[in-house]
């Protein structure tokens, strides 16, 4: 049997947490095929967040930013949760508090069943009118092939994905959730994330400094894994199927 990548001191306190809390970026969805930002071959390293992701650039071309996250939907919608996400929704119904907080917009970790989610950076498949504030419906959504920008069909405003870009605040209340879980968590899983966009990366970090146990999830150390209690080098799918079953087997 292959040596296990992390503790026991780990299994044994999330075994005994009455809260945790979980941090997760875009590498915990790699392995269900979609592309991180900052990896080889990362969304970030093909193309220019000035460019696509913030409010100047798609007022400047609603229609190409709208292809894009078009696209990205498409090819989340295409993929299917991996036992990572499985794992963390498993890890929701063994812990009394606990909540997943993401910066993924790709709906993975709900499709893998989880319910006690905040979405710091928003979610792909909600759109809105960015003069009503209208929830746009499926048609709405999609960007007219012709290079039509798509329009709200009741006030002609254009249709925005609900996600955070450069420059925007976080989700009223997201942060907030985050900061308080962060402080009550007794153990704190930091997944597939570089932690290097704050707010985001500065999460683990207040859980630390209130007592929590942190450990880190990847395939490389981020850049907070020197502030971290563990870092567990691995693939978030292949690492978290074998903790959360160390840990229900502990707890029952
Ligand atoms: P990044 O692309 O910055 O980082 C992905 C992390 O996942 C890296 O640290 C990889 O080492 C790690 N990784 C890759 N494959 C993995 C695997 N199979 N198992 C475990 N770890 C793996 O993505 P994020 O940290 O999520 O924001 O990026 C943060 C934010 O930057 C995103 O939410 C997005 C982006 O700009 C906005 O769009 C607002």
């Amino acid at each position: 049997m292959q040596p296990r990548p992390f503790s026991q001191e780990l299994i044994d306190r999330l075994a005994q947490a009455q809260s945790v809390a979980v941090l997760t970026g875009a590498g915990i969805s790699a392995e269900s095929g979609i592309a991180t930002f900052r990896d080889p071959g990362g969304l970030w390293q093909q193309f220019k967040p000035e460019e696509l992701a913030n409010v100047r650039a798609f007022l400047g071309n609603p229609h190409l930013v709208q292809s894009w996250y078009t696209y990205r939907r498409n090819v989340a919608m295409e993929k299917a949760p991996n036992p990572g996400h499985e794992a963390l929704a498993q890890l929701e119904n063994l812990v009394p508090d606990f909540l997943l907080i993401t910066q993924n917009v790709d709906n993975l970790h709900q499709r893998a069943g989880s319910t006690k989610i905040t979405e710091l950076h928003g979610n792909i498949t909600h759109s809105y009118c960015i003069d009503c504030g209208k929830t746009a419906t499926e048609q709405e959504m999609e960007p007219i092939a012709s290079g039509t920008a798509a329009q709200c069909t009741a006030c002609n405003g254009y249709i925005r994905p609900d996600v955070v870009w450069f420059g925007e605040m976080l989700p009223e209340g997201a942060m907030a959730q985050a900061s308080h879980a962060a402080q009550r968590a007794e153990v704190f899983l930091s997944i597939g994330t570089s932690a290097v966009v704050y707010p985001a990366a500065g999460i683990p970090l207040v859980a630390r400094d209130y007592g929590a146990y942190v450990a880190e999830i990847n395939i490389e150390a981020s850049a907070i894994a020197g502030s971290v209690d563990e870092v567990v080098l691995g693939k978030a799918g292949e690492v978290l199927p074998a903790l959360v079953a160390a840990v229900e087997e502990k707890r029952s």
